[in-house]
Parts: C-alpha cells; structure tokens; sequence
C-alpha cells in the first residue's frame, strides 16, 4: 500500500534506519537549518526535532535527502517508470466496439486508480479556523543575510483560471507579518502563470500552501510535469493510487486530504513588495526581486501536525536527490519526443538548470543539435543553461566520460553553439539580466564525413580477447 502521509513516512524511515529524533531544545531561527545542513552534506538521514524553542510543533528536514529515501517514500527503486506510466496512458488508445472495449478494461482501469478522489473529510480537517496566523509555526530562518523567515517546502496549490487545471509547486514564501507573505514563484513557473492570468481578469488568485501530505505530491509538486497535466492526477500516477483531496474552507480550492497543514489565502498580483535576500540553490544570496502578496485567510490542520521543511545552499543538498529522481523520472518523456536519446543526467552540482549532458544515439548529421534546439523549447529544460551531447557509448553519469568526450569529440568552433537573448533561470547569478541570458551547447559526439569532418576517426584503444583472458587467468599470480 503507497505511504499515505507524513506520520507513514516517518514509520517507514525509522524502521530503514533512515531518521534520527533529536530531542534536545533548538532554534528554528538559523540553529535548525545549520543542522539540517550538517547532515546534508555528509549524507546524513532524515531529521526529526521534536524539542523546537517556542513552538509545540515539531519539525521534519532532510526527508528526501538520499535515493533510498525517494525509494522508499514513492515505493519503487526504478524511478522510469513514473514517465513510462504516463508514455503508456498516451499510447492507450480507446477501441471502437464493445467486445475492444472489454479487453481494455484493466488498462483503463489501472488509469482511473490514479484518478484524485474527493472526500468530505480528512485528517487535515480535525481543526479549521478562519483566524490564521504563520506565527504558530516553526518557520525557518536558514542563513544569516536572508531577509527573515521563510515557508521553504510548501506545496503551493493554485488552478488555471480558465481551464481549471490543478497545480502544485514548491515556492518560498518569504513571512512579512503573521497573516502576509511574499510568493516566490519565477516567471516561467506555472503558479506565475495562473497569476498573470487572473490578473489580465482583475482578480487576485486563490492560493493554499500546503505543508505535508503524500511523499508522492510532495515529488508531483516539484516535477516540471507536461503542460496541462494535473498535478494531483501525476501524483496519483506515481503512487499508483489516487490521493485524497478535500476543499479547503475560505476559498474554492481542493487539497490533499493527509495533508499536515493547509494555509488558504490568495495572491494579489497587484500587491508587489521587495523579497529576498535569500540563501538560494546556487549557494549565492539571491538578491531583493518584487514578488506578490500572499495573504492568509484561514487554516485547516491536523490537532498534532508535523511541519515539514527543508534548507537550500550550496549543492549537495537535500534538493538535490529529489532533482536526480525528476532526472530519471523524465528520461521516457523525453525519449518520447527524441527517441534518439539514450540517457540524461543533470549534475547536481550544477543545481539543475545550469548544465544537463544528453547521450544519443546518432544517425544522420547535425542530430546533436536537434537534440539540443528540441530540448531548449521543452517545458523547464528551456531553462538549461548548457547542454552537452555526447554518443552512446559515453555514461552521461561518470563526468570523467563526458570531459573525455569533450575533449576528443569536439572542436571548440565548430560544435559550440551559442545562442543569445534566452530565457533563463531567474536564479542563475550570471546572466547579464534577471531571466534573460545565453545557452551553450557543445555537440561531443563523433563527427562523420557528412559533417565535414575529413580526417580519418581514429580507432579507440582496447585490449584484445586473448591478452586479457591471460592476464585474467593469472591475476591471483602476480601478488598484486
Ligand atoms: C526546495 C525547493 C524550493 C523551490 N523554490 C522555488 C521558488 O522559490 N520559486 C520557484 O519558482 N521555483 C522553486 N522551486 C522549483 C519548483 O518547485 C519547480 O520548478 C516546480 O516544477 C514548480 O513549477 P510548476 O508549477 O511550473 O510545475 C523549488 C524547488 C525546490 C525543490
């Protein structure tokens, strides 16, 4: 049965070894973060603080800082199949006649699962009031020059204006006072967009922030998912089971029913205030931007929650994994668009819109760069800074592989492309402007004669069969 909340997780990873209670008073104003930092960088487990200085709700950090931890929270091990689940639903074509129909029962069947499913009640409705304040909760302060507290793991519902689509992202908040907040979500980003709609209409936009719930919509709300996909529908994929949802109390929203907490509000996307400093992805401050208003209407929540939260900086941090997970989770996705493409890694050390490496399979000419140009204009991949594209038989993952590659595959003139004036990430520190800046790509896959390239390809080293079996054979003799 998929982990249905935060109190399963927790279940689960304790019984794997994979959390840690610390039971001694802490801050949640720097102190907490520090530790959670602590134990990021050398791949500690999953923290929970049950003793947090003036507040009688404890926190969760580092809950899906490690592969075994998305492992067990998703319950799988090969994360593909999130992205084949959703290649098979388009390839599940719905056959004329009865008997058709039947055969295809348990396909769509296993489809409809996945449907969200919309209950009266759940255990975040054990206690809702209209008198809301961000002062009940242990909200983190994480680094010394961030401009105050910040809600760092909060599943931001809001839904299209026009087509009614669910969506769920991970957006800081930055707390003004006990009833406002600022949303950070980036231009390019979903929630953004709903925004800019309703305000195109006058309206300010409905808006919950939830904190918790399944480990899968947790996942859902930070996977760039296809365009028009309803990210309660992808979280239900991924789990194989449909999440509970129910409506939220002081506006027209649904929200996951296991949810620990949910803040109802709206956006105005008229009220723009100055956020930031924050201690971003990237490792730098990201510096004071205009964002809009959040404003809290009211709260539902359970009578003990959990508050989940993370810390973000310099990479390797917890972000990190769950950007490997998305990683793998796409590759089908992708492959459905190119279906030359072999791998794909993001290295998280590039903070996953910095660089990406793509392997493919290559048949005709210039088919690097239609890898690249394609990728450029696929949802959040539009962001990557740099794409590198190498051959098959080079591991994507091993980055010794793809220098190697670089450096004998590619003439720097010839197979770097630069293109200015793109779309950027609005973190990225070195773009001259605030989202807009230039993408590299380097094509290091093996030029042929019909990319002009004259000389002779040189043969790769290797060992022959022979010497090998005898060097094989007599190893345990040479004392080494
Ligand atoms: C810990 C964490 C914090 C994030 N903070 C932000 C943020 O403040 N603003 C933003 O636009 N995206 C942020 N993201 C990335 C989005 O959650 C991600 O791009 C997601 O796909 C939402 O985009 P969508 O609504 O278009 O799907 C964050 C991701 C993580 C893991």
């Amino acid at each position: 049965m998929p982990i249905e909340d935060i109190h399963e997780f927790i279940k689960e990873l304790e019984k794997n070894g994979e959390l840690k209670r610390v039971k001694t008073e802490v801050d949640s104003e720097l102190e907490i973060a520090e530790i959670l930092r602590r134990g990021m960088y050398a791949n500690g487990p999953a923290i929970l603080f049950e003793n947090v200085k003036n507040y009688d709700m404890p926190v969760l950090g580092n809950a899906f800082g490690s592969i075994k931890r998305l492992e067990i929270g998703l319950e799988m091990t090969d994360f593909t199949e999130i992205g084949q689940r959703i290649v098979d639903m388009t390839k599940l074509d719905i056959p004329s006649g009865f008997l058709n129909k039947i055969k295809k029962l348990p396909e769509l069947s296993k489809m409809t699962d996945s449907f969200p499913k919309h209950e009266n009640s759940g255990p975040v409705t054990e206690i809702t009031s209209n008198n809301a304040s961000f002062d009940d909760m242990p909200i983190l302060k994480s680094w010394p020059n961030d401009a105050g507290r910040f809600i760092t793991l909060g599943l931001v519902a809001t839904k299209h204006p026009e087509t009614g689509v669910r969506n769920l992202g991970v957006f800081r908040m930055q707390i003004i006072d006990s009833t406002h907040a600022l949303m950070h979500w980036q231009k390019h980003k979903r929630g953004a967009q709903h925004s800019e709609i309703s305000k195109e209409k006058g309206l300010k936009i409905p808006a919950a922030i939830i904190i918790g719930g399944e480990p899968a919509t947790v996942f859902s709300s930070i996977a760039p998912v296809p365009e028009g996909l309803d990210k309660y529908l992808f979280a239900g994929i991924t789990r194989k089971k449909g999440i509970k949802t129910v409506k939220c109390k002081t506006i027209d929203l649904d929200v996951p029913a296991n949810a620990e907490i949910v803040l109802e509000g709206y956006v105005d996307p008229t009220d723009i205030r100055e956020e930031g400093p924050f201690g971003d992805h990237t490792g730098y401050y990201t510096p004071v931007e205009p964002y809009p208003t959040f404003t809290l209407t009211g709260i539902m929540r359970r009578k003990n929650p959990i508050y989940v939260t993370t810390v973000v900086g310099k990479p390797i941090l917890e972000d990190a994994y769950i950007g490997k997970v998305i990683e793998q989770s796409f590759l089908p996705l992708i492959r459905m668009f190119h279906p030359e493409v072999i791998d794909f890694s993001m290295p998280p050390a590039g903070w996953f819109q910095g660089i990406a490496i793509i392997s493919i399979k290559k048949r005709y000419p210039g088919q690097a760069k239609k890898v690249m140009m394609g990728l450029w204009g696929m949802g959040q991949l539009s962001l990557t800074k740099m794409f590198v594209v190498v051959d098959e038989d080079v591991n994507v993952h091993d980055i010794n592989d793809v220098i190697w590659a670089i450096t004998t595959r590619a003439d720097a003139a010839r197979d770097t492309i630069i293109i200015n004036n793109t779309p950027t990430d609005t973190l990225d520190p070195a773009s001259p402007l605030v989202n807009l800046g230039s993408k590299m790509g380097i094509d290091a896959t093996q030029k042929t004669k019909e990319e002009g390239y004259d000389r002779e390809i040189q043969q790769q080293v290797k060992v022959d069969e022979k010497t090998k079996s005898i060097v094989d054979s007599k190893w345990s003799d040479y004392g080494l």
